[in-house]
């Protein structure tokens, strides 16, 4: 039998809540098959820092990657905490971890299931993909400022885009357009006034496209992007855009699809030389956390998205159907974050 090492990293605030919802349904999905899940929990997030002033220690990090995959939950403490100031637990811990394990396509689906509402009142079939670039532009922490403080200052965050790192993710998005019914890819960036990465991202775009002669190709500004997210999201299949437009874009498809409750995805190091992580999008959510009022369902789906890329597509399918069964039975009655994810893991 196959044995994964999986490393569990729940964070903080909902984190752990909907991470314990995950793993009752990932026990569920693989207590028939014959894989073992191998668990390896590691506490990081706000609360590790305030016991200890680490946040990712490069002992961590190297037992990290001796890991088959990584489940994370959310990390970030409680905004205005005067504890955590200076310690930007995001930048050196989920960023860390996405450079350092290479994490360059940062794969994000939107479907709106059967019988999820969605606040648009016509958002016809959606089901689009978008695939954040995940290891470069505004995201690098090439920034500085000077002056500080004073009327003066003068504060600069570099956006940078290398060609290597655009083509790789770029010809990614390809691939999963081919392998996609309607084979459409959308450019989203804003090359009117971004001129440099934006030449950079459409130009590469137009060279790889001729290597997928299958896929239509088209082009939107960020901002007209956001129109049509709402206007007319099921126009889109996949979006390949820049780290921060996806990061923006896919928190805008979340609330249109059901929720950033049922809002997962995969952080992927398509080469497999280090492990791949998956998580929900939403954050840590201080507002709600400790009384069980978190959607598990993100975490839930991140699992299947973890299943699918180790290559346990049958209990993928069975974490996807339990979900799509659990949301289509919704009656709009409110439920514990542990209901929720008992009754998923009751339909497998
Ligand atoms: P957030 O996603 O935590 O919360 C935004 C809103 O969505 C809140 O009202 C919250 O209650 C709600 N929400 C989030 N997840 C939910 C769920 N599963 N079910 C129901 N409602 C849910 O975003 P934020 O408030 O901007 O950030 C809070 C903290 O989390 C910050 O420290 C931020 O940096 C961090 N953060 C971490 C991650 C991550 O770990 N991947 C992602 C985003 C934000
Ligand atoms: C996300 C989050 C992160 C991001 C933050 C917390 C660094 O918002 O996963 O979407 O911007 O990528
Ligand atoms: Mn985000």
């Amino acid at each position: 039998s196959r044995v994964v090492k999986l490393a569990v990293i729940p964070g903080d605030g909902i984190g752990p809540e909907v991470i314990a919802e995950a793993l009752k349904v990932l026990d569920a999905a693989t207590a028939s098959s014959d894989v073992t899940i191998d668990t390896t929990h590691f506490s990081l997030g706000a609360n590790r820092f305030l016991e200890t002033g680490d946040v990712l220690t490069d002992a961590d990090l190297d037992a990290i990657k001796a890991h088959d995959a990584i489940l994370l939950g959310a990390v970030g403490g409680v905004p205005g905490d005067p504890r955590l100031v200076g310690a930007n637990i995001e930048r050196g811990l989920l960023l860390k971890l996405r450079f350092s394990l290479d994490h360059y396509v940062n794969l994000r689906p939107t479907v709106l299931f059967p019988g999820v509402a969605s606040p648009l009142a016509n958002p016809g079939d959606v089901d689009f993909v978008v695939v954040r670039e995940g290891t470069e532009g505004p995201y690098v922490g090439n920034g500085g400022a000077i002056r500080q403080g004073t009327p003066h200052e003068v504060a600069n965050e570099v956006s940078v885009n290398t060609a290597f790192g655009v083509e790789r993710l770029v010809r990614h998005a390809f691939a999963v357009a081919s392998a996609r019914p309607r084979k459409k890819l959308t450019l989203v960036h804003k090359t009117n006034v971004l001129v440099f990465s934006g030449a950079l991202w459409q130009r590469t775009v137009t060279a790889v496209a001729a290597e997928f002669p299958d896929v239509t190709v088209d082009y939107l500004h960020i901002d007209a992007a956001t129109i049509f997210f709402v206007t007319d999201p099921a126009r889109f299949d996949v979006i390949v855009t820049d780290n921060l437009f996806g990061d923006i874009l896919t928190d805008l498809a979340a609330a249109i699809s059901g929720g950033i409750g049922l809002a997962a995805s995969g952080n992927i190091n398509p080469s497999g030389q280090f492990p791949s992580m998956f998580e929900p999008i939403h954050g840590s959510a201080p507002d709600i956390a400790g009384k069980q009022l978190a959607d598990p369902t993100a975490a839930i789906l991140s699992v299947a998205l973890l299943l699918a890329h180790l290559g346990l597509s049958a209990e993928a399918d069975t974490v996807n159907t339990a979900v799509t069964a659990d949301m289509a039975a919704r009656t709009g009655e409110a439920r514990s974050t542990a209901t929720i994810g008992d009754a998923i893991a009751a339909r497998i």
